[in-house]
């Protein structure tokens, strides 16, 4: 497990997270099993306090299924990040009650219909969005994996309510024959008062 683990973050870490600044100290990882994603965010904050040159990070991950240990990674799991009780948990665990990124590579079980399983992970990452208020300080980052389809522009949107810029992603390391798609979004301000201070 631990080499497959490797091999995915080295090629994340080479076709994507660099567009997620390192200075982001707080980062909430959510899908985060079987971990991959979470161990190039404890890399990156120096969560593990590995670099003593440098501060030390947080990284928190939330899964439905169970998440072997990993150094410098705080767990929440089983947690399903629908459930607000999840959010009230991320508060607690997050020093100072605040991420300033948001990763989803979130993905219900696929049932093979391209359609359905499109509007179920629209559907997820909307609800994660719908709790950034309550967990992403202003200015923070939200990127998030999504199926293309017609509900796309629909998350689209949402996030340009919400964020100052927004960039559709398609790492290398994503098969081209895939659908899958990340939005980046960035500077978070909210929705008209939505922000809360
Ligand atoms: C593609 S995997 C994530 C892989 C992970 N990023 C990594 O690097 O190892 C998708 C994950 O999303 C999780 N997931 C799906 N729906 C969820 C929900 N409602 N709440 C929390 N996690 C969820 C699944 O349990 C699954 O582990």
């Amino acid at each position: 497990m631990a080499g497959y683990l490797k091999l995915v973050c080295a090629s994340f870490q080479r076709q994507g997270f660099h567009t997620v600044g390192s200075h982001c100290k707080n980062r909430t990882d959510c899908g985060a099993a079987p971990g991959a994603w979470s161990q190039v965010a404890v890399q990156k904050v120096n969560a593990a306090g590995t670099d003593p040159s440098s501060p030390v990070g947080f990284v928190l991950g939330v899964d439905l299924l169970h998440i072997f240990p990993l150094e410098g990674a705080t767990f929440l799991c089983p947690a399903d990040v629908t459930d607000p009780r999840t959010s009230q948990r991320i508060l607690e665990v997050l020093p100072g009650g605040r991420a300033d990124v948001i990763l989803s590579d979130m993905a219900p079980n696929a049932t093979g219909f391209r359609d359905l399983d499109h509007d179920r992970l629209i559907s997820l990452c909307l609800t994660l969005l719908s709790v950034t208020p309550d967990i992403l300080q202003p200015g923070g980052t939200f990127l998030c994996k999504t199926w293309a389809g017609s509900q796309s522009r629909r998350l689209q949107r949402r996030l340009t309510e919400e964020f100052q810029n927004v960039r559709i992603i398609k790492p290398e390391a994503s098969r081209k024959e895939s659908s899958e798609v990340y939005f980046l979004a960035t500077q978070y301000h909210g929705r008209k008062g939505a922000v809360k201070q």
